[in-house]
């Protein structure tokens, strides 16, 4: 059986950071993963979340197993969070949502449903996406397909191109959009442009998939979960996958949503009926301790109010980290022009760097970037900056 088996190729994002790991240089700077640091360079454990472990460790409970489709408060507070708790899809029970490993985990979900209820449908996805996303629905059996999007010539969206492509779709395409913190560009669509994709995707009839991977991290909670609450006014089945790995810092918990609209209460019963079916076969049923501590912080107003602020500061500390590389550089390498970075959202920016630039920061370096060119800001701290803008600079 095994003999014939090839290897396969290492993964574009993780394989990273087997790489960075195995690098014995003490210098080494890990710009693969989107992982947030802070400016020691340490993953933070938020404080809102080691008070909700400590509010658990008092209780101990049995860890029996949790329902299919997850615990019963988290996934309300999830969908109170995705949708807003007065949304009318909330208040007139239309949204199901179940527990999930991780935004990704999410995602399978959604995609081994879709398949199974829309199997001769093509994916969307944006041209360039998260690399796992492509990966993910073809997995589950989908032809996955490329709306353009990024335009690299102006840095930002090729909103002509990707509106056009949505106009030519067929009706019933399923279309992965990223709700804010586009993976891997940061560059994002503005209110007006998302107005005209919501019109769009209504008219023709197309699915849409909203990620949400990265909420919190561009404007804000609110701000940047506003397409969600957009696109769910509009009607129409409408797929949202969430995760809390960044926005909690939770990265091995493993905790994330998929939460669904659909058009009656009755729908949604079906619906939800179909996905504890696809969760069962998966995997079963969540675990037990992340949906727990994101549970308890959401429904506990001191802790809830505590992740915000949290979870600002690193909104806030990525910014100032994005101004320093921008002024680093402007320094180092007059030549270039990088203030496209400090418009870019969330953690990632698409650097311009090319493979090559980005094989000589790794191999000269210990400098660690995706090959796209993408590097984490949020990886970026007061003690590497100047190492890795120097080495920039000198790839340059
Ligand atoms: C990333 O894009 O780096 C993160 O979403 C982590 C991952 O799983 O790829």
């Amino acid at each position: 059986l095994f003999s014939a088996i090839e290897m396969a190729p290492r993964d574009p994002i993780l394989g990273i950071t087997e790489g960075f790991n195995a690098d014995k240089n003490p210098a080494k700077v890990n710009l693969g993963v989107g992982v947030y640091y802070d400016d020691n360079g340490k993953v933070p454990l938020l404080e809102c979340v080691r008070k909700a472990e400590a509010i658990l460790m008092e209780k101990l409970a049995p860890r029996t197993y949790l329902p299919i489709e997850g615990l019963a408060a988290y996934d309300k507070a999830v969908q109170e969070l995705v949708f807003g708790a007065d949304s009318a899809v909330v208040q007139e029970k239309r949204a199901v949502t179940v527990q999930a490993i991780g935004g990704t985990g999410a995602l399978k979900i959604g995609a081994d449903f879709l398949q199974r209820f829309s199997p001769n449908s093509q994916v969307w996805i944006s041209d360039p996406s998260w690399e796992n996303h492509r990966a993910l629905f073809e997995s589950a059996g989908f032809v996955v397909n490329n709306y353009p999007y990024y335009d690299a010539a102006t840095r930002g969206v090729n909103f002509a191109g990707m509106l056009d492509a949505l106009k030519t779709m067929p009706s019933g395409s399923i279309v992965l959009l990223h709700a804010c913190c586009h993976n891997p560009t940061g560059a994002d669509l503005t209110d007006d442009q998302w107005t005209q994709v919501i019109e769009v995707v209504t008219q023709r009839g197309l699915v849409p998939f909203l990620d949400m991977a990265y909420q919190g991290f561009g404007d804000g909670i609110e701000a940047d979960g506003k397409v969600v609450r957009r696109f769910a006014e509009a009607g129409g089945a409408l797929f949202v996958s969430n995760s809390f790995s960044k926005s909690f810092s939770l990265y091995g918990e493993r905790v994330g949503a998929l939460s669904i609209a659909a058009a009656t209460a009755e729908e949604a019963s079906r619906v939800l009926s179909q996905l504890k079916r696809v969760v069962r076969t998966n995997y079963s049923n969540p675990p037990t301790h992340g949906g727990q501590v994101v549970a308890t912080v959401l429904a506990t107003p001191e802790l809830r109010a505590l992740w915000e602020e949290e979870l600002a500061g690193m909104r806030v500390r990525i910014r100032e980290m994005r101004q320093l590389f921008v002024k680093q550089l402007k320094e180092k390498a007059p030549a270039h022009d990088f203030d496209f970075v400090i418009k870019q959202r969330g953690m990632f920016s698409y650097s311009g760097l090319t493979k090559v630039q980005v094989e000589a920061l790794r191999d000269n370096n210990s400098i660690y970037a995706v090959d796209t060119g993408r590097i984490c800001v949020a990886a970026l701290n007061s003690k590497n900056i100047d190492n890795v803008i120097d080495a920039i600079a000198k790839v340059l």
